[in-house]
């Protein structure tokens, strides 16, 4: 990315703050210590709907909310790829899987994983979500009856990441983390979570050394525990593979290969090795291997922690004291549903419910933002139009090969041009019918008009999954226990590292 000599750079016009915080970090060190977004926040404030501001060494980075920029480089996915350090990241963390690949090798993986994430598949995994949603919901019971719990305190991010941890184990491999009872043993989760422990260093120095590969090369001690970790996770991954490529190879009804119907489990990782094995696709098509060990790891931490977040995030507004309306009336929702285990479309047909959880991912991004960058020297559309630096009214922006992008989700999921003025506010009844802000609409996203799980051909591919597994969460737990924040309530900021 610093290739390109910031003086040349076409973003160089684009309007933005002219002085920066420092020669070698520009303006990052700000951006990544600060409230999340608050930064961008503030540049959009001054400057429109879209600025460039300075990174490492000075390059240049383009941030736009433009709705019609957005959907450009959406939509247009493999020429606005990942940056190769990101990539490198993902490689490192994840292996090849779905979120590292790129162009060909992406189309060629996201044709075989989507049958896996189809609405008729997604339905057959219902009973995994309503064992391990029912399985938190007594555990929090049996803790506040038999008083074990000082003043009734949960704390729900906790238990809440072992169900989606315990769910996607389940669900995805057929593999029993058993994190709600047995807590973080298995070798699978420690490696997981050491992982992602928090980073020991500063946030500036992470980002730092994320983005600076020669600085990589000296040692410290998360080196060392990632590559424990990756370790253990390909070891683990490589097994998992070849117990379920046998059990599909068993069922298999005919020495004429693999059939449709012929999968032993449904858990996603039985579905994608049967298709990978199907007949009626080419060699060239298949995944490899080291491809699909990587879409474990990629599903695992794809559809893990951004679900368990989204949650607790939702729990704490309806915890707030002036949400206890909004508590009530979907607890009296969830109360008039018959049977314990509504399925798929029952659960759907319930509009108070689908109006929190639209609400609940419009407000609360597991993703504060992303990015990406220009794959070659080019133009993005906007629909409105800004002036650049020389004074001249602009209706696209140039951006030169490799430059960087930075798509501010959650800024646009609350933006108060497209959501209008209360677009601050915790308020479902926007989405009941009629209630709609007119430009919302406008919104590239693959779900409702929300960019929480993004849109084009890099859309999250799990995001039926997800919305089945929140719904069957909310449920389970919402129908026969409350929630209200701890007094004094904590105080607690998004914040990106
Ligand atoms: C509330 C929960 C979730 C949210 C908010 C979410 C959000 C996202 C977002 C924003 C992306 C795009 C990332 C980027 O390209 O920068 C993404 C990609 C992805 N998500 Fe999700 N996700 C959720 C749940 C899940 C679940 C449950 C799964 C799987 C079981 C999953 C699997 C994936 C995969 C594999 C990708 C990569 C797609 C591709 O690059 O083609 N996600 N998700």
């Amino acid at each position: 990315m610093w290739l390109i000599d910031p003086q040349f750079s076409p973003l160089k016009d684009v309007p933005g703050p002219d002085s920066y915080d420092n020669i070698l970090l520009g303006d990052i060190g700000k951006v990544v210590r600060s409230r999340l977004s608050s930064v961008y926040e503030g540049w959009f404030a001054k400057y429109g709907h879209t600025f460039s501001f300075r990174s490492l060494f000075l390059s240049r980075i383009l941030c736009t909310k433009d709705p019609k920029a957005v959907a450009h480089i959406l939509n247009h996915a493999y020429d606005f790829p990942k940056s190769p350090d990101t990539r490198k990241f993902l490689a490192k963390m994840f292996g090849e899987g779905l979120l590292f690949a790129e162009g060909g090798d992406h189309k060629r993986q996201r044709k075989i994983l989507n049958p896996c994430f189809s609405s008729a598949h997604i339905r057959e995994l219902t009973p995994v979500f309503y064992d391990k949603a029912y399985e938190l919901r007594d555990i929090w019971l049996r803790q506040i009856e038999e008083g074990r719990l000082e003043s009734k305190e949960i704390d729900v991010f906790v238990w809440l990441a072992r169900a989606t941890l315990d769910i996607i184990g389940l669900a995805g491999f057929d593999y029993a983390f058993d994190t709600l009872n047995q807590g973080e043993t298995d070798e699978l989760v420690r490696a997981f979570m050491d992982l992602f422990a928090p980073m020991q260093n500063p946030p500036t120095l992470a980002f730092v050394v994320a983005m600076i590969p020669l600085l990589r090369l000296f040692p410290n001690e998360r080196a060392k525990v990632t590559a424990r970790s990756t370790a253990v996770m390909t070891r683990v991954g490589a097994r998992l593979l070849q117990e379920k490529r046998a059990a599909v190879l068993a069922s298999a009804s005919s020495a004429d290969g693999v059939e449709k119907k012929s999968v032993a489990g449904n858990d996603l990782l039985s579905v994608l090795i049967k298709a990978n094995m199907a007949t009626d696709i080419k060699d060239s098509e298949r995944m490899t291997n080291v491809e699909v060990i990587g879409q474990i790891y990629t599903l695992l931490i794809a559809g893990h922690e951004t679900t368990s977040t989204t949650l607790t995030w939702l729990l704490y507004d309806l915890a707030h004291l002036e949400n206890q309306r909004v508590q009530a009336k979907l607890r009296e929702e969830l109360q008039s549903v018959t049977t314990d285990r509504p399925t798929m479309d029952e659960l759907n047909a319930l509009p108070y419910l689908d109006a929190v959880v639209r609400e609940n991912l419009r407000l609360n991004s597991a993703l504060d933002g992303t990015s990406r960058c220009a794959g070659r020297d080019t133009s993005i559309p906007v629909s409105t139009p800004y002036i650049d630096k020389k004074g001249v009214e602009r209706m696209e922006i140039r951006i030169g090969a490799g430059e960087e992008i930075i798509l501010p989700i959650s800024l646009i999921n609350r933006d108060k041009e497209l959501w209008g003025e209360d677009a601050d506010e915790f308020k479902p009844e926007r989405w009941l019918e009629g209630n709609a802000h007119s430009r919302s609409s406008e919104i590239p996203g693959v779900f409702s008009s929300v960019l929480t799980f993004l849109g084009g051909p890099r859309a999250c591919i799990g995001y039926r999954f997800a919305l089945l597994e929140l719904k069957v969460l909310i449920f389970a737990l919402l129908r026969d226990i409350s929630v209200e924040l701890p007094d004094p309530a904590p105080e607690i900021e998004k914040k990106s590292l």
